[in-house]
């Protein structure tokens, strides 16, 4: 199979598991929140689409390893490694929010090469395979041509459990609300990603995700011709949780405002 060909199998894997997602919606009771941790919700659903998720990519890569969310499969250590967030978004989900979606990345010696991200409201699937470019439904896609912070629209996600970075955060997203077109939080890290890499926003940034959260958008936004870092410019964004993603024409203007902020 080709990357190309991997990637649309995993298009369907992900189209499924949100197809179930969308059905149990429908019928969702509150009353089946689970808490894993403080305002870390969860339920039946996310683990359900894990499992779903983790049986239907098994057969795709032979001794592939898996990370995901909930703890459906750990193995570690191998060359290609899939990793999981079955719904992003799921504090969303639990309200009736629409944005939440499926994420699915695959590293191949600890680099990314596959990501999807399927958004499941909106039955937008985006996807992307090394050097194979990033698309949306079938149509390729791209960052914005934006250039200056001023003419750009910004994502973040709020720290809901580890507060220790709150002062430099605040003062990033401070100089932001003065100087750009303003900052969204859509409740999934994933689609805010992906609306970079497909140029409905400039640039995202957030600490404390996790890589599931983040491992398919940024291949995603890198493909899209983005520029992916933490927040001192490296390249230890999977696993450091610190993430900017941005358009590259606002890349080097971004960075600083955030690298001067968190003191690096
Ligand atoms: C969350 C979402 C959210 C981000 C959180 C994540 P979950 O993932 O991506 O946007 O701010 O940090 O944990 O819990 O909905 O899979
Ligand atoms: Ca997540
Ligand atoms: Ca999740």
């Amino acid at each position: 199979m080709s990357t190309e060909e991997l990637c649309k199998a995993v298009c369907t894997v992900a189209r499924d598991a949100g197809a179930f997602i969308r059905e149990e919606r429908k019928q969702f009771k509150s009353s089946a929140i689970e808490h894993k941790g403080t305002n870390d919700l969860v339920s039946y659903v996310d683990k359900t689409a894990e499992q779903q998720i983790v049986k239907a990519l098994t057969p795709l890569i032979a001794d592939a390893g898996f990370i995901t969310e909930e703890n459906t499969l750990s193995i570690t250590g191998k060359k290609y490694e899939w990793i999981i967030d079955p719904l992003d978004g799921t504090t969303n989900f639990v309200h009736g929010l629409p944005c939440f979606c499926v994420s699915i990345g695959l590293t191949y010696n600890g680099k990314l090469c596959l990501g999807v991200v399927y958004e499941i409201n909106l039955d937008e699937c985006f996807y992307a395979w090394q050097d194979g470019g990033a698309w949306l439904n079938e149509k390729r896609i791209y960052v914005s041509d934006t250039i200056a912070l001023k003419d750009s629209l910004l994502a973040t996600g709020f720290p809901y459990t580890d507060y220790s970075r709150m002062k430099p955060y605040m003062e990033v997203f401070d100089y932001c609300m003065h100087y750009s077109h303003g900052l969204r939080r859509l409740g999934s890290a994933a689609v805010d990603l992906v609306y970079v890499a497909c140029g409905r926003m400039e640039a995202f940034y957030e600490y404390g995700l996790n890589a599931w959260d983040v491992a398919a958008g940024a291949f995603i936004v890198q493909q899209a011709g983005g520029k992916v870092c933490d927040f001192n410019g490296s390249d230890n964004f999977l696993f450091g949780r610190e993430i900017i993603a941005t358009n590259s024409g606002i890349h080097n203007e971004f960075l600083g405002i955030v690298k001067e902020r968190f003191n690096h």
